[in-house]
């Protein structure tokens, strides 16, 4: 329909303007407060709410404030449509977040051994924020930035120009993500970076997952297949020790669809040191084409497909929420959300053996991951 009425402009405008400005119209008065509170100003630059929509009513918002995904809203088997992520109420709240509700974390997503690294024989250090190690690009990254934007009829690009020596990292880097609605309720987000100087990437989105539509409930009968065989098990910091495990006979095989609490209190170890789900799977197949993760949820029959090109996914399960984050009308508390990190594997720079991360100067890194929404009956 919209595009239909595109060409029609264009005809009457006798092709003069081409320009297809985003869509401005259908906005409720919860779409327009909610914009209202994501408008604000941090260090001097604009923070923004963007979103995209489809014709089977799946919106999504975003702030370009960490390249942030707020709100996913997709309908659930009766065509209800219901927001599935954790988020916050406010630009306020969303700069105070300690969570990484929905943004983009790099340059290097995940942890880094005590945050040591080098490249070409030359050391490096990044910030030690998360006990001895570095987590995330350390303090005050790419997640806690604004981003430029650009809104495009069916995508948002929003890019950013990461500083040489920023959280010790070499290289400036120009990283540009580009989320796209697609009318199979796909939501596609495109990565790509480049350098000035060898350095590290491996960057994802943080969204926290809540497919049936209440963050009050907790996720542990979501039912969750990854397709994985292996997992990379961790030290009691969570740094991997460079095997890679076979996840059969463990808590850990997702291989087959079981709900994410069948065996999440299981005697293991590897569960001990995570408190619960926070490890990295090793894909059987990154081709984006195979499904990499399929969570489903009975009562709302919303289901979740994960795609990527990536070799890996930080499966996490909301161990450390604890109510302190608040949103949405409530405080979330512990396991009311899962997230899957799309990414190369932890500490990948100081583990030979695991796939590089390594960035040069005139290659462009590129990565791509699919959330593809539907329902079952
Ligand atoms: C990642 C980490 C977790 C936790 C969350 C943010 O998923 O692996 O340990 O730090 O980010 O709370």
């Amino acid at each position: 329909m919209k595009k239909l009425l595109v060409i029609l402009q264009m005809l009457l405008l006798g092709f003069s303007s081409c320009v297809i400005e985003p869509e401005k119209n259908n906005k409720t008065n919860a779409d327009m407060e909610m914009e209202k509170a994501f408008t604000d100003t941090l260090d001097g630059k604009k923070v923004q709410m963007f979103s995209l929509s489809n014709k089977n009513g799946m919106s999504v918002a975003f702030s370009n404030y960490g390249a942030t995904i707020l709100a996913i809203q997709v309908p659930n088997k009766e065509g209800k449509l219901e927001n599935v992520l954790l988020g916050y109420d406010s630009a306020k709240d969303l700069f105070a977040g300690k969570s990484y509700f929905g943004c983009i974390v790099g340059r290097y997503a995940n942890r880094i051994a005590k945050g040591k690294f080098s490249i070409d024989g030359q050391s490096f250090s990044a910030p030690q924020n998360n006990g001895v190690n570095s987590l995330h690009g350390g303090v005050n990254s790419i997640d806690k930035q604004v981003w430029d934007a650009k809104q495009m009829n069916d995508a948002i690009s929003f890019s950013i120009k990461i500083k040489d020596g920023e959280n010790g990292y070499p290289g400036e880097m120009n990283l540009t993500v580009i989320y796209s609605l697609r009318e199979d309720n796909s939501l596609v987000i495109d990565y790509a970076a480049t350098t000035d100087k060898p350095t590290l990437v491996n960057v994802t989105n943080h969204a926290y997952f809540n497919l049936t539509g209440d963050p009050s409930k907790t996720i542990l009968d979501h039912d969750m297949m990854i397709n994985a065989s292996r997992f990379t098990p961790v030290d009691s910091t969570l740094i991997p020790t460079g095997e890679l495990k076979e996840v059969a006979g463990t808590a850990f095989d997702f291989t087959t669809a079981k709900p994410i609490g069948k065996d999440i209190a299981a005697n293991e170890q590897q569960l001990i040191y995570g408190l619960g789900y926070d490890h990295n799977f090793v894909f059987n197949a990154n081709d984006n084409k195979t499904p990499a993760v399929v969570v489903t949820e009975k009562t709302s029959g919303r289901k979740m497909e994960v795609f990527t090109t990536e070799p890996g996914v930080q499966f996490y399960t909301g161990n450390f929420l604890s109510g302190k984050e608040k949103g949405r009308g409530i405080a979330y508390q512990y396991r009311t959300a899962f997230c899957l990190e799309t990414q190369h594997f932890p500490d990948s720079p100081n583990q030979p053996s695991f796939p590089t991360t390594l960035l040069k100067p005139g290659e462009t890194w590129k990565s791509q991951t699919i959330y593809r929404f539907s329902t079952i009956k």
